[in-house]
C-alpha cells in the first residue's frame, strides 16, 4: 500500500493548478442519468472516487468516454467526460459499489425522476460520524415518493404519473439532499419549492449544469431553491467549478510552511471565510487575474479560532487542515466542529507530530508548539489526512503517512504539485 514521506522544513515557491471540484463532479456526473442525451464535463479532476462513481453510473447503463486529448493544465491534467445514458439498465445501486463512496447514493434522486424507481444501498464514505439519509427520504416523500427502507436498501418508488412538485423545508442543511431533491424535481409534474436549501457553490454549479440541460431552477445559492419541473432534459456541456477545498488546502499548506505560491484557476470568492481566517494567522493573500497569491514570510503563525458551519461559513472540510495549521501558532487557539459530530480522528495523528490537542465536545483546544517532530502517521479519513501533510511540511524530519488511499480519493496529484513548490514530498510504493 502507498505511503506518502515528507521531509519538512523547505518553503513553498511557484505555481499550484488547482483542479475542478470533486464535491462538484459527483453530483454533475450523476445528473447525466436524467437525460438520453450526452452530458459533456470539462475539468474533472482524476480521483478515485470519480473514477468509482464512473463504474456506478456503468452499472446503471451510462456510457462513458474519457476524452483522448488531455487537457493540459501545468502539472495537472482536467479532463473531458461524455456521459450518455441512452438506456438505464439497472435502477438498482447495490452495496459493493455504494458501500465504497456515499456521494453515490445521491443516483437515487435521478433514477426515481426517469424510472419512477429506485432501489439503492444505504451509503458508506468516510467515517466521521453517523451521517444518516432520513433528509432524503423526507424530501423525496414530499415528492409524492413512497420509500421503506429493507435489507440494507432503500426502495423507492414514485407515482404512476412520476413524481409531483412539491414544498420541503430541510430541517437541517444538507448538501447531498439538496444535490438531490433539486436533481429529482427537475423532472416532477409541477412546482417544488427547497427551503432551507444548502448554499454551497457545488449546489450552485448543479443548479447552473441542469438549467444548461433544459431545466427551470432558480434561487440556487439562496436558501429558497424553486424547480419548475420540465418533461424532458437535453445533453449540455458544462466546464466543472474550482475546487475550493483544494484551494484552502494549499493556502494552508503556504501559511504552514513559508514562501510565496499563486494558486492558478481558482477564485476568491469561493471561501472568503477560510481566506479571512489564514489572513488573519498571518499570511498575506490578494488575487491575480486567475487565482490567488498567497505570501507568509518571516512572521509566526498566529492563533485564530474558528467554527465551521454551511456556506459561506467555514467549511468543515477545511477544519482538519487549520488545525494542522495552528499546531504551529504562537498561542492558543479553538476549533469548533458542528456539522459532524465525529470529525476530530486527525488530533491523535497530530499529537504523534508533537501537537498539543485537547477535545471537550465539539471544540478542539490547540496550543501551538514552537516545534513539531516528524513520525509515523496514519490517514484516517480524507480531509483529515492532508491535514498530517501539512503538519509534515513544518516538522522537523522525516513524517511517513499511511493509508494515503483516503488522499486520492479527494486530492489530484498532491505529491507532484507540492514537490514542483520545493517541497520534500513523496510516494513510496511498498
Ligand atoms: C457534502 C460533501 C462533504 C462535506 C459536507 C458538508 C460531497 C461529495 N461531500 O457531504 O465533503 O463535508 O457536504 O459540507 O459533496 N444529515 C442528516 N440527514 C441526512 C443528510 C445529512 O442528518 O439525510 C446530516 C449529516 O450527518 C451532517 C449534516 O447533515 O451532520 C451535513 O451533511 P451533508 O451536507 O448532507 O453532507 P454530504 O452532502 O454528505
Amino acid at each position: 500500500m502507498d505511503r506518502i514521506r515528507i521531509v519538512g522544513g523547505n518553503e513553498l515557491h511557484g505555481v499550484i493548478p488547482i483542479s475542478g471540484a470533486k464535491n462538484a463532479a459527483l453530483p454533475l456526473m450523476i445528473a447525466s442519468l436524467l437525460t438520453d442525451d450526452t452530458l459533456t464535463l470539462e475539468n474533472v479532476p482524476h480521483l478515485a472516487d470519480v473514477e468509482q462513481l464512473i463504474r456506478i453510473l456503468g452499472n446503471h447503463g451510462a456510457d462513458i468516454s474519457v476524452n483522448g486529448r488531455r487537457e493540459r493544465q501545468g502539472e495537472s491534467y482536467a479532463r473531458t467526460v461524455h456521459f450518455t445514458s441512452r438506456n438505464i439498465v439497472s435502477t438498482t445501486a447495490p452495496y459493493e459499489l455504494v458501500s465504497k463512496m456515499r456521494a453515490s447514493f445521491w443516483v437515487i434522486g435521478p433514477l426515481l425522476a426517469r424510472e419512477g424507481r429506485a432501489r439503492v444501498s444505504l451509503p458508506g464514505g468516510c467515517a466521521i460520524g453517523t451521517r444518516p439519509v432520513d433528509l432524503f427520504i423526507e424530501g423525496l416523500t414530499a415528492l409524492g415518493a413512497s420509500i421503506e427502507i429493507d435489507g440494507g436498501y432503500v426502495n423507492a418508488t414514485a407515482p404512476a404519473g412520476g413524481l409531483i412538485g412539491g414544498r420541503y423545508t430541510f430541517p437541517k442543511v444538507s448538501v447531498g439532499a439538496t444535490h438531490v431533491l433539486m436533481m429529482a424535481a427537475t423532472l416532477a409534474n409541477g412546482t417544488t419549492v427547497l427551503g432551507n436549501a444548502a448554499r454551497e457553490p457545488e449546489v450552485v454549479d448543479l443548479a447552473k449544469c441542469l438549467n444548461a440541460m433544459g431545466a427551470k431552477i432558480s434561487g440556487q445559492g439562496t436558501s429558497t431553491i424553486t424547480i419548475e419541473g420540465v418533461r424532458s432534459l437535453s445533453g449540455a456541456r458544462h466546464r466543472v467549478l474550482p475546487d475550493r477545498i483544494e484551494t484552502g488546502t494549499y493556502a494552508m499548506a503556504v501559511a504552514m510552511a513559508g514562501g510565496d505560491v499563486i494558486l492558478e484557476d481558482t477564485e476568491a470568492s469561493l471561501l472568503d471565510t477560510a481566506l479571512e481566517a489564514i489572513r488573519r494567522a498571518g499570511a498575506e493573500i490578494s488575487d491575480t487575474n486567475n487565482g490567488i497569491r498567497i505570501v507568509r514570510d518571516g512572521a509566526g503563525i498566529r492563533p485564530v479560532d474558528i467554527v465551521t458551519d454551511p456556506f459561506p461559513g467555514f467549511p468543515t472540510d477545511l477544519q482538519a487542515q487549520f488545525m494542522g495549521l495552528m499546531t504551529r501558532s504562537s498561542g492558543v487557539s479553538h476549533i469548533t466542529e458542528t456539522i459532524f459530530e465525529n470529525r476530530f480522528m486527525h488530533v491523535q495523528e497530530l499529537a504523534r507530530l508533537g501537537a498539543k490537542i485537547s477535545l471537550s465536545g465539539q471544540t478542539a483546544k490547540v496550543e501551538g508548539v514552537s516545534r513539531l517532530k516528524g513520525a509515523p502517521v496514519m490517514a484516517t479519513d480524507l480531509r483529515a489526512s492532508v491535514s498530517l501533510v501539512i503538519a509534515g511540511l513544518a516538522a522537523e524530519g522525516e513524517t511517513m503517512v499511511s493509508r494515503v488511499y483516503h488522499l486520492d480519493r479527494g486530492f489530484e496529484r498532491l505529491e507532484e504539485k507540492l514537490t514542483r513548490c520545493g517541497a520534500h514530498v513523496e510516494r513510496v510504493s511498498d
